[in-house]
Formats: C-alpha cells, structure tokens, sequence
C-alpha cells in the first residue's frame, strides 16, 4: 500500500442544508492560515466521525483558500460515509482531512461541455464557477430528480448557458442529450453523476476524439450489499485473525481492529489499498485490478471473501 498524505486537522465552522438530503459543510483548519490550494475538480478525503474515508468534490475557490467547502448527499442505506456526516459531524465538531488532489482536472480548451447529474454537481459547479470567472465559454446540463432535491439551484440557472432538467426518476424523461453531442468540435466534456447518467454520456460520446471526454466517479460500488456475509481475514505476517462483519468492509474491519491501513477512494477506483492475497476466494468489486491480478491480489476497501475466509499478506 502506498504511504498516506499527512492529514489535516480541521473543524466544521459552518454547515447548512441545500435540500432535505444534501448538506453543505465549511471546514477551517483548527490551526488556523492558509490551507494547501487547489484547482476545480480537486477533492479531498475526509474521515468520517464513523471512521469511513470519504472523497468530497471541493466547491470553494481554490486559491490560498482559508476553508474548505464540500456537500454531502445522505446516500441510501449509508453505513459510517455520509449517514454520519449528517448524523455526527455538527458544527465545532472535528474531522481529520487528506489534502486536496485531482483526478478530474480541467484541461484548456475553446470550450467545455458540464454535464452533471444529482450531487455530481459538486465539481461541476466547480468547474462553471472557475469558466464564469475567466470569461471561457461553456454549456451546462444539470439533471435531477425533482426542484426539490436540486442543490445550488439557483445559482446554476444564473448561468446563462445553463439547463437545469428535471426527470422524477422516470427513464423515459432522461434528457436527450444527442444534440449536444451529435457534432464534436473542439469542446472538451465534463461529466459527474449516478451510473446510468454517465454510462449515457459515455455511449453518446464513443465517435468523440479519445482524451475529450472526462468523468468523475465517485461511488462505483456499492461497498456493502444487503445480502453481504461476514467472514474472517487472516494476517499472513501476525497470523491474527479478524472478523469482518457483514456490514463492514476489509479495510474498516481492520481500521476497527487498530491496525493501520492506508486507502484513499473508498470505492474501489483508485487502487491505493491493493493487498496481495495469499489465500482464499476473493468476490472482486473493484474497477482497477487487472485480470491477471485478480488471482492475488485484492482491493481491500470495496471486494470481500466469495466463500469461506481469506488470508492477506500483512
Ligand atoms: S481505497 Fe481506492 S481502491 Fe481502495
């Protein structure tokens, strides 16, 4: 595993609800000054008061900036990632911070097409902001469900080349995005949002040129399902043993157990917590791993044991 970034220690100095389900939190470092800046795009990981790491689009100016700002949508059956930022991290509580990094960085172009569905709004906006001030062209789609669970939606149809689509859930209403699409010139496309959102994108944008076309993933897996079982990991190095819970990944298991782990995405995509396997049948769910690694290795924060227990080599 790969050495962690040196966590910043930070208190949330103000939160406010954008809709019944999405909050918006302001962290300032607990030292006080300035924090490491940033560039539209960028996240950070956050500890959550549960002890689930988390990554937060930044939504706040990245220069020499004195806070942090992020949104965090109450996701469906959460279990420690964002149940207990709403439920825990009040305001003056504190939370533990890796510094910004990006994946999703916007690169220099004539033009942008933003496409953001639900909270992948989150660096899109980000983004729309930045272009806004530099006076650089872009277009916007944002599509949710309904007005109501809309963050900053006021602030996006302020935007003069903005379109805010509304589905209620319902497939056949998805926005037809082909007209954007259709022809592509030398615009570069952002996107961020659920699955299907961007498995859409993705189909529609298979005649662009390669390296045009840019997503932000997040969560690609669902870390914990419900018909998941608990089963025990071995440490090949200490020859101890810990239970992982049916609700608990690898990684928190052994973070629970006090043994120091290191992990970044949570959510099977950036490969930081890759464990060699020495034993066991592995039920993989991650999106890095190669097939040729699959028979030893394993991405301890999303994958669990498909049968029986699994021996690591730590
Ligand atoms: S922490 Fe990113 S893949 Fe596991």
């Amino acid at each position: 595993m790969d050495t962690p970034n040196e966590r910043i220690e930070m208190k949330i100095a103000g939160r406010r609800s954008l809709t019944p389900e999405i909050a918006e939190f302001t962290l300032a470092p607990t030292a006080g000054g300035t924090l490491p800046g940033f560039t539209p795009g960028a996240h950070i990981t956050v500890e959550t008061p549960d002890g689930a790491m988390r990554r937060y689009s930044l939504m706040n100016d990245g220069v020499e900036p004195s806070e942090y700002v992020i949104a965090v949508k109450r996701e469906p059956n959460s279990r420690g990632g964002s149940a207990s930022m709403h439920d825990k991290a009040v305001e003056g509580a504190t939370l533990s911070v890796e510094p910004p990094e990006n994946d999703f960085e916007l690169v220099d172009a004539p033009k942008y097409i933003l496409i953001a569905g639900g909270i992948g709004v989150t660096p899109i906006l980000s983004m729309a902001r930045h272009l806004q001030k530099q006076g650089k062209p872009f277009e916007m789609v944002y599509c949710t469900r309904t007005a109501e669970d809309t963050a900053y939606l006021d602030e996006v149809k302020g935007f003069e080349t903005a379109t805010v689509h509304h589905d209620e859930g319902e497939l056949d209403n998805f926005f037809d995005f082909w007209d954007l699409l259709e022809n592509p010139g030398s615009e570069h496309v952002y996107c961020c949002g659920p699955a299907p959102l961007m498995e859409e994108i993705e189909a529609l944008t298979g005649h662009w040129t390669e390296g045009r076309v840019h997503f932000e993933e997040f969560n690609a897996v669902d870390v914990v399902r419900e018909d998941d079982e608990p089963f025990k990991v071995t440490l090949k190095e200490s020859g101890r043993e810990i239970e992982v819970p049916a609700d608990r990944s690898i990684l928190e298991a052994l973070r629970d157990a006090g043994i120091e782990t290191v992990s970044s995405c949570e959510s099977g995509t950036c490969g930081t917590c890759k464990c060699r396997l020495v034993a066991g049948e592995p039920d993989h769910r991650d999106h890095v791993l190669m097939d040729e690694e699959k028979a030893d290795h394993i991405m301890i924060c999303v994958s669990r044991a498909k049968s029986g227990d699994l021996t690591l080599d730590l």
